[in-house]
């Protein structure tokens, strides 16, 4: 990193220097200041956009920086940022000017920095969340060690709140894994994954799962992995607990959205983006409810014989009505989605994606308005990317109203919904107990 003013300078300052020592004295402080910050690279290469031309191998520019001046330069030419260093004129005045214009363009220099961090701020939130609830703040409400943070970390400031109402999520936006499994999707390479979304206090359903059909591990010569998906709820405890019950289990994967039913949308992108990042090589994921029944011989078996992309299969919906009465669990009003019906779509309960599909639906979600409806909405962006679900090859393979157990009736479904009441690790003993099942 230079600390030195390049040569011209120096030569124009010694000349006057001999004159007028009080303030080229200041002036060097100032100087020598202004070239020790943090700015001097951005200030510099500004310089040399400006054709001011300094030795270019005495700056070592990131891409970062030029892409920020990049944005800087298109968007304020101010007078302050014209530095005057460079005129001939040589004399009290100009050693003034001088001064005063290396008082500018610390100034500017400054300003310079907090544009940058702004327009990388609004500009990672306009990235992210395309059109979503994220207008550009002024520069001035950003505190300024906020500001700092973000120049030391190149990370800009995460962008205001502005609710979506009580229709539309906040999404996209860039949650963050509090709790993750990075690594056990690329180790264990299962075929399939099963993800359940879950409130984390819900640990009995958790329990549950993973003594029946999430014990699966191993099906037809292919593995099977049930991660659990939650959002936050709840206070240190609870976080301390689900900690340990990641340490015990290893299943765990939290993001940092505020979980509740309205946010199911967010869930859902969540998984899809981790399982984008973190899981692009099993071959099929499956969305499951946590008081599902699932059959994942009939699963993994129908899976084999199942397109490989482009794929998204599980209860498919044709023609169903929006629901416009308020009062309704799925009410979406007229001005959100003014079709009478929405498109197909898989229902919630239980639906698979082959491994190409989380990018898509991720990349189609930037373009549909993210209503809260969770298996609406991926409808909705599977519609945008032109890709119809798909029916199961057998009509009753996944059940949205609970099916009457009997080993018969289980043993030829992939996944039913089951009554509140019903005791299911009971139910997985008798219905995994040798013997014919019809
Ligand atoms: C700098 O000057 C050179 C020629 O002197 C010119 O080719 C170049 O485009 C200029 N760059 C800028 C950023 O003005
Ligand atoms: C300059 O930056 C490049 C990468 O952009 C880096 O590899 C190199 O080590 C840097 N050089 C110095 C002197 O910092
Ligand atoms: C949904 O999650 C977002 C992000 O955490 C949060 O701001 C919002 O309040 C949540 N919605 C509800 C209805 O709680
Ligand atoms: C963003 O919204 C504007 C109008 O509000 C619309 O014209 C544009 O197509 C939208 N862009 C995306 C990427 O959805």
């Amino acid at each position: 990193m230079a600390t030195r003013p390049p040569a011209d300078h120096r030569r124009l300052w010694t000349g006057s220097c001999r004159r007028h020592g009080l303030i080229c004295l200041m002036i060097f402080v100032v100087a020598y200041l202004f070239y020790s910050t943090k700015t001097t690279s951005k200030w510099n290469s500004e310089m040399e956009m400006k054709n001011h031309t300094n030795p270019p191998d005495r700056i070592n520019k990131s891409q970062t920086e030029r892409a920020t001046f990049r944005t800087r330069n298109r968007n304020s030419n101010t007078p302050e940022s014209n530095p005057t260093l460079h005129t001939n004129a040589a004399g009290v005045a100009s050693v003034k000017a001088a001064f005063t214009s290396v008082k500018a363009i610390i100034a500017s220099a400054m300003s310079s920095v907090k544009a940058d961090t702004a327009s990388a701020a609004s500009g990672a939130a306009a990235g992210f969340s395309a059109n979503a609830s994220s207008p550009v703040v002024p520069q001035t409400h950003i505190a300024s060690t906020a500001h700092q943070e973000a120049v030391k970390t190149q990370r800009p400031p995460p962008a205001p709140y502005v609710s979506p109402g009580p229709y539309l999520v906040e999404y996209p936006y860039e949650y963050h894994f509090i709790i993750n499994e990075p690594e056990r999707c690329e180790q264990e390479k299962p075929f399939l994954v099963l993800v359940v979304p879950v409130a984390p206090y819900n640990k009995a359903d958790r329990d549950v799962i993973r003594a029946t059909w999430g014990s699966e591990s191993s099906v037809s010569g292919k593995a099977v992995r049930v991660f659990f998906l939650l959002g936050l709820q709840g206070d240190a405890e609870m976080q301390q607990q689900l900690l340990q019950e990641s340490e015990a289990h290893r299943d765990l994967i939290q993001s940092d959205f505020v979980d509740c039913y309205k946010n199911l949308t967010i869930k859902t992108m969540v998984m899809l983006e981790w399982l984008d990042s973190h899981c692009p090589g099993a071959s099929y994921a499956m969305k499951i409810d946590s008081d599902m029944f699932l059959n994942v011989k009939n699963l993994v078996n129908m899976l084999i014989w199942a397109p490989k992309y482009n794929y998204m299969t599980g209860l498919v919906a044709r023609n169903a009505a929006v629901l416009r009465d308020p009062s309704s669990k799925w009410y979406l009003p007229f001005d959100l989605y003014p079709q009478p019906q929405y498109p197909r779509y898989a229902l919630g309960l239980g639906y698979i994606l082959s491994s190409d599909l989380p990018k898509k639906l991720i990349q189609a979600s930037r373009h549909v308005k993210p209503v809260y409806i969770e298996d609406v909405f991926l409808g909705l962006c599977m519609q945008q990317l032109g890709i119809p679900p798909t029916d199961p090859p057998g009509w009753d393979y996944f059940h949205v109203f609970p099916l009457r157990y009997n080993r018969c009736s289980f043993s030829r479904i992939i996944a039913t919904t089951t009554e509140e009441r019903t005791d299911r690790v009971w139910l997985w003993k008798d219905f995994k107990k040798p013997g014919p099942y019809c």
